[in-house]
């Protein structure tokens, strides 16, 4: 794929994707946490593609199992959202709210459009960055609207998102860390996002030993997810190098270039659930 192709890719993603929430804030016992590459540099009192959508985060399950995507999804200005990576980042920053058995978060969301309403469901991944299937959580006081629209812009809301009764975060370098993934059920999106959390009451990860680690897949989904890396592996390898080439952003002209293999090499659309916790 030549760089011009890969442009034009990139292209006709960003001007048909529009996404439109973004999480401002979470705040649990105490501290605040923000959502994963949330800029707060970005103006939230208009209501364009650029720059008002650009850092609201599209979360989408067919993305995340063909690999193009995290399970916390994408945002335009930025691409796949690197979990691990962004964990760390919060981490350092000093933006992380601390939680407890039970205890109940406060989590403004961004309503930059009509299709970043509510209802948004929440969910949560005590490893951080390593199950496939996260854990659903109770959210109360909801945005507004009826799958995912409602007339709202330009308007911020704060959920209130339940932590279980039981619960051990594991994740991250501190061994305390849960993801929390919140989304809304618009056709265009899902939209919304992700955060850290750090657990004060649990016994966290325990074990240094790489042997402890109890994550696993199942052989029908690591065999799909092979077959759908090896498909997927030209195109990514010819975006790489044309982000190389351009200087630009990897992770949004890696999606690029996926897009282009999908939908103008007609491949079906792999089923395989993703290897969690390489990306
Ligand atoms: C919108 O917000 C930006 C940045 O926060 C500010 O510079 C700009 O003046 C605002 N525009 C209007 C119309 O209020």
């Amino acid at each position: 794929m030549s760089y011009r192709t890969t442009i034009l890719a990139l292209a006709a993603l960003f001007t048909t994707v529009h996404s439109h929430a973004a999480i401002l804030g979470a705040i649990g016992d105490s501290g605040e946490s923000q959502g994963f590459l949330v800029n707060p540099d970005i103006a939230r009192n208009c209501t364009t593609i650029s720059p008002c959508q650009q850092d609201a985060t599209i979360i989408r399950d067919s993305e995340i199992n063909q690999n193009i995507v995290n399970a916390c999804g994408r945002t335009e200005l930025n691409g796949n959202i690197d979990i691990g990576e962004q964990t760390e980042n919060e981490l350092a920053a000093g933006r992380m709210t601390t939680v407890s058995l039970g205890s109940t978060l406060a989590v403004t969301i961004h309503q930059v459009n009509a299709d970043g309403a509510g209802p948004f469901e929440c969910d949560m991944d005590e490893t951080s960055n390593a199950v496939t299937t996260f854990t659903p959580l109770k959210v109360s006081n909801n945005v507004p609207g009826t799958f995912g629209l409602s007339q709202a812009k330009e308007q911020d809301f704060v959920i209130n998102v339940q932590m279980p009764d039981k619960f051990n975060c594991i994740g991250a370098s501190t061994g305390t860390i849960c993801t929390i993934r919140c989304r809304n059920n618009a056709v265009a999106g899902p939209f919304g996002g992700c955060f850290a959390v750090q657990q004060t009451d649990g016994t966290g990860r325990t074990s240094q030993s790489a042997a402890a680690v109890d994550t696993a897949q199942t052989l029908e989904g690591i065999s799909a997810q092979i077959l759908q890396n090896q498909k997927d592996l030209p195109a990514a390898i010819a975006a790489n190098q044309a982000a190389g080439a351009a200087g630009g952003n990897e992770g949004a002209s890696a999606i690029s270039g996926a897009f282009f293999f999908f939908s103008f090499d007609t491949l079906p659309i792999g089923f395989g659930p993703r290897l969690t916790g390489c990306y």
